[in-house]
């Protein structure tokens, strides 16, 4: 099995931007921990875009193969209906999909407070930081 790990915009800043919210690990960190933590069988395919269009050609990948998407959609998270009809695919596939966050959005602005990505998402976890990933790989390697 592969799982794909999708990063959406801003998030190839990670250890530079605002440490204080997101910790000081670099998503290539974040990488090197999920490829350690899943049995050998498994395999970690993560990437990241600031582009909203690419991102969505990732889910239509992970669509049409079948892969389970653990997916921060960062800032897309609030407001692209494209990338939730996108995703809404996978459901309809009946491939999981978790939606992971490194804060928790409840805690900060208002408008971090909708996801209208969580709607079609098989569940969420925010707020563990890098240990957000790390417990939904963990959950897709029990499930998928
Ligand atoms: C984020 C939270 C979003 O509100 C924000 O736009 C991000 C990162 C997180 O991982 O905490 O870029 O998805």
């Amino acid at each position: 099995t592969t799982i794909l790990v999708l990063n959406g915009p801003n998030l190839g800043r990670l250890g530079s931007r605002e440490p204080e919210v997101y910790g000081s690990e670099t998503l290539a960190d974040i990488e090197a921990q999920l490829g350690a933590s899943v049995p050998a069988e498994v395999s970690i395919d993560l990437r990241q875009t600031d582009d909203e269009a690419e991102l969505i050609g990732w889910i239509h990948e992970a669509v049409d193969r079948r892969m389970p998407v653990v997916l921060n959609p960062a800032a897309f998270t609030h407001y692209s209906y494209a990338l939730r009809d996108a995703a809404a695919q996978l459901k309809q596939a009946g491939v999981p999909l978790v939606e992971v966050h490194l804060s928790n959005p409840h805690t900060r602005e208002t408008f971090r407070h909708t996801s209208v990505i969580s709607g079609i998402a098989t569940g969420v976890i925010a707020g563990f930081g890098a240990d957000s990933y790390r417990l939904a790989v963990d959950w897709v390697v029990r499930n998928a």
